[in-house]
């Protein structure tokens, strides 16, 4: 089973409300696509927020922490993660993608710790039944803070966890890792391999950076890739893309 990232800033213009990569989302809907026709089976599509969700949430104050008791706010970042969830399933639709929506905020929720608990029940019957189910970040009721932000790298890693995945692919708007150079770095097996090249993200992005996601992914079982959409199509294919965590 792959569990495939499509970062927010990849298949959006991170920098304009509401703004979608138009090409950058056809391109890597082709890539499933391809994918798909040429046989790839058991796979599940997460999409981050780019421009959609991230902008909302920062106004009203919430984050993956911070909560909201405030339905109307809650709503309207939900709403924003289905507006950009719905372009993606129509852009793999029209390529035959059997792609069929699950949105956490109906699914899951955070206990008082703040830890995830996603129901993959749902995922699991869908995949069994030929779809490719369709995550997004989104909100989440969170015991003890009303409802919170959860990222589509904690639905990565729940998944992964959950479905006993194979391969996880972080696509992203870099081609890796990269070092001071600029160069990908190929291999991280412990954070410590790469603590002093790792910065904040620089945009608003309530769920963090890098960092973030190489400490998530080192946690897991399955090996993962960080990449960028140029090598997408390779990853799908079984083949090493971008930075590989293990
Ligand atoms: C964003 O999801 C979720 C909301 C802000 C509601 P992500 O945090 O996974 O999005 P990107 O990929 O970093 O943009």
């Amino acid at each position: 089973m792959i569990v495939l990232k499509l970062g927010g800033s990849v298949i959006t213009d991170k920098n304009r409300p509401e703004t979608l990569d138009g090409e950058a989302l056809a391109r890597a809907a082709d890539a499933v696509a391809d994918a798909v026709t040429d046989g790839t089976e058991n796979l599940v599509i997460v999409h981050g927020g780019g421009s959609f969700g991230h902008h909302n949430a920062s106004e009203h104050g919430v984050s993956t922490t911070d909560g909201t008791h405030d339905a109307t706010a809650a709503l309207e970042i939900h709403g924003a993660m289905k507006t950009l969830n719905q372009f993606v399933l129509t852009r793999l639709l029209e390529r035959d993608v059997q792609a069929i929506p699950v949105h956490p905020f109906s699914a899951g929720h955070r206990d008082e710790e703040g830890r995830l608990e996603l129901p993959t029940g749902q995922v699991e019957t869908l995949l069994g039944e030929g779809f490719v189910p369709v995550l997004h970040g989104d909100m989440i009721a969170h015991a003890g803070s009303g409802a919170t932000v959860v990222s589509g790298d904690e639905l990565v890693a729940e998944l992964a966890r959950d479905l006993a995945a194979d391969r996880i692919g972080l696509c992203s708007t870099v081609p890796g890792v990269l070092d001071d150079d600029e160069a990908v770095v190929e291999r991280i097996s412990a954070y410590e391999d790469v603590e002093s090249i790792l910065g904040a993200s620089d945009s608003t992005d309530v769920t963090g950076g890098m960092a973030a996601k190489v400490r998530t992914l080192l946690a897991l079982e399955a090996e993962a890739s960080i990449f960028g959409l140029e090598d997408l199509e390779s990853f799908l294919a079984g083949s090493a893309a971008g930075t590989t965590i293990e």
